[in-house]
């Protein structure tokens, strides 16, 4: 029986990458509306773990192998019998400027942030019951070049385009993709941002919100996606950005 306080109960959720920053924060979320958690790690993962009130199911893989993430995916399907809520979030950057970016590094970027992204999602929908949602972690990036940072700008446009082509093929299934696109989250990603004084004020100048934004920031909008108030909320790329890309 679902609640208001609860409107995830008897529900299962996947959220890859939930080690800590935005991940753990969407977990925990999900886990207080009342979902059962199933974790996609490369690590064991277990603060996050100690932290959600029901235990959750952890798989344990790298997802820099795409189809890794897929088998991730069916063993939970098998796990659990079902997958209603999937939130494909790990993903990783490389700072250097596109003159310097290793070949194998572009590679690397794009494959976890757009192929495994493409192959954890495909996988979840394939066990999705009609009401599922998938919230796929964009960036501003899926909308700007962003500054030395060609590959992980790439591959976050290519997520936008993704989660509404996703959204066009399983909406007659009841399934709805979105994606979010955080601006500028103060967590660990970005720590080598705040680290540059110079870079730091030009961001912290430009966010008209007049602050960074936090992983529950991020969390707040995610919940709303995937619950029913979003119902007819389908292919759209929210941004989460105190304002952002609107200036
Ligand atoms: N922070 C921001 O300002 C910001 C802004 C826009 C978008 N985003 C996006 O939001 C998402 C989460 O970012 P975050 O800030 O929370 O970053 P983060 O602190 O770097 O966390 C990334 C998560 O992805 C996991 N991960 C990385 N490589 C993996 C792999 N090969 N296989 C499995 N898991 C892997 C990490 O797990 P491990 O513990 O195993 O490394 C970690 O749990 C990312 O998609 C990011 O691009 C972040």
């Amino acid at each position: 029986m679902t609640s208001r306080s609860r409107p995830l109960q008897d529900r299962v959720a996947i959220v890859t990458g939930a080690s800590r920053g935005i991940g753990r924060a969407v977990a925990l979320r999900l886990d207080r509306l009342g979902a059962q958690l199933a974790l996609i790690q490369r690590t064991r993962a277990d603060e996050t773990a100690q932290q959600l009130a029901q235990p959750p199911v952890v798989v344990q893989c790298d997802l820099s192998r795409a189809e890794d993430g897929e088998a991730a995916v069916g063993q939970i399907a098998k796990d659990l019998g079902k997958i209603d809520v999937c939130i494909c979030n790990a993903g990783t950057i490389h700072r250097e400027p596109a003159l310097e970016v290793e070949v194998r590094e572009f590679r690397r970027v794009i494959e976890l942030n757009v192929v495994s992204t493409f192959a954890v999602a495909r996988a979840a929908a394939r066990h999705m019951p009609a009401g599922g949602a998938i919230v796929l972690i964009g960036s501003v990036l899926s909308f700007q070049g962003g500054l030395q940072v060609p590959a992980y700008a790439a591959s976050k446009a290519a997520v936008a385009n993704l989660a509404r082509a996703l959204a066009n093929e399983w909406a007659s299934r009841g399934i709805r993709v979105n994606a979010i696109a955080p601006g500028y989250i103060d967590n660990e990603q970005t720590a080598p941002l705040r680290a540059d004084a110079e870079r730091r004020r030009q961001i912290d100048e430009r966010i008209p919100a007049g602050r960074w934004g936090t992983n529950e920031d991020v969390a707040d909008a995610v919940a709303w996606l995937v619950c029913s108030e979003s119902g007819y909320v389908n292919g759209h790329v929210l941004a989460v950005d105190g304002g952002w890309l609107g200036r």
